[in-house]
């Protein structure tokens, strides 16, 4: 059965996007759940442009935008939730906060509801394990921006089921996405090796093999990457990516998950790269 009514909690950077794609492929009614109504009125702005870019690139006709928009909805009452058929999560990278909202949309929604969570590295079971429905519950890693970035990651829990996994498999197949699915490991498989890698670049640049340009430079025109991993990780945040770090190291308990003791520094100086202005690189705030 397809999911009809969708709700997002969380309407930052990826609870928009998500809004936005899941409105111009499928005919669901989103509902995008901020608990900041500023946030809402942000994310309206991004849905905005976000569609005005699709039309103006010829991927969207305009009456078709004026629909998709019309089936996105914005609010700050949880318990609208009770007629999502599936919920995405995308609030703050914090097991706790997830857990709670978790915990809270449990009671609120269906019983048939299924929850999907967006993070990059948190345990599914762990988030499944705060509801009564762990047998419902999945992990939905969309990368950044979700309408544009083809992949999805898509990850059981422990007690996922089949048939919940089926379902959205054909969600994410119905979106346009190219679906890899991965064991409910510390990182999963993209963040994993996403993050390794920028590690392994700051511990470089900190040992003084090279510049940080001449690093990034290597990675770009010797494997072809867009981008080097140290303009990435400022890209990303230097503050996310040493929690991700932490939580592999946590994980796994393997030494090589270590962060690089330069990506602490940077971040304890309040560096925390592009949305600081400073990072691994200068950048002009403006
Ligand atoms: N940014 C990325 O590139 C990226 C990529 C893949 C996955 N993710 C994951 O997606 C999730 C969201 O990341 P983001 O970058 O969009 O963050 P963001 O900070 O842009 O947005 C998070 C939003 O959640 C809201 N929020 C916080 N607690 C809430 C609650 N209890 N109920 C409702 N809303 C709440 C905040 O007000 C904020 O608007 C994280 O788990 C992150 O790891 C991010």
């Amino acid at each position: 059965m397809p999911f009809s009514n969708v709700y997002i909690p969380g309407a930052g950077f990826m609870g928009s996007a998500i809004a936005f794609l899941i409105a111009s492929k499928t005919d669901a009614t989103v509902t995008l759940l901020d608990v900041y109504p500023d946030a809402l009125e942000r994310a309206k702005k991004a849905v905005d442009k976000y569609g005005k870019s699709s039309v103006e690139k010829g991927f969207l006709p305009q009456e078709k935008l004026d629909e998709l928009k019309s089936r996105i909805h914005y609010t700050d009452n949880n318990k609208d939730a009770v007629h999502a058929d599936l919920v995405i999560e995308a609030i703050a990278e914090d097991v706790k906060v997830k857990q709670e909202l978790f915990r809270h949309l449990d009671h609120t929604c269906k019983p048939e509801t299924v929850f999907a969570s967006n993070t990059s590295s948190l345990s599914i079971t762990t988030l499944a394990a705060a509801t009564k429905r762990p047998d419902k519950f999945v992990g939905l890693h969309f990368f950044s921006p979700a309408h544009v970035m083809k992949l999805l990651e898509i990850i059981p829990g422990f007690d996922t089921s089949k048939d919940t996994l089926d379902r959205v498999t054909a969600f994410g197949q119905q979106l346009g996405k190219t679906i890899i699915t991965s064991k409910d490991m510390p990182g999963f498989i993209t963040t994993r090796l996403g993050l390794v890698l920028v590690n392994e670049a700051a511990f470089c640049l900190m040992e003084g093999l090279s510049s940080a340009e001449e690093i990034d430079t290597g990675m770009t025109l010797g494997y072809n990457h867009p981008m080097g991993p140290l303009a990435l990780a400022d890209f990303i945040g230097l503050d996310i990516c040493l929690h991700i770090m932490e939580t592999l190291y946590a994980g796994y308990g393997d030494p090589k998950y270590r962060a690089c003791p330069l990506i602490r520094q940077l971040v304890a100086a309040g560096h925390l790269g592009k949305k600081t202005g400073r990072g691994f690189y200068q950048y002009n705030k403006n």
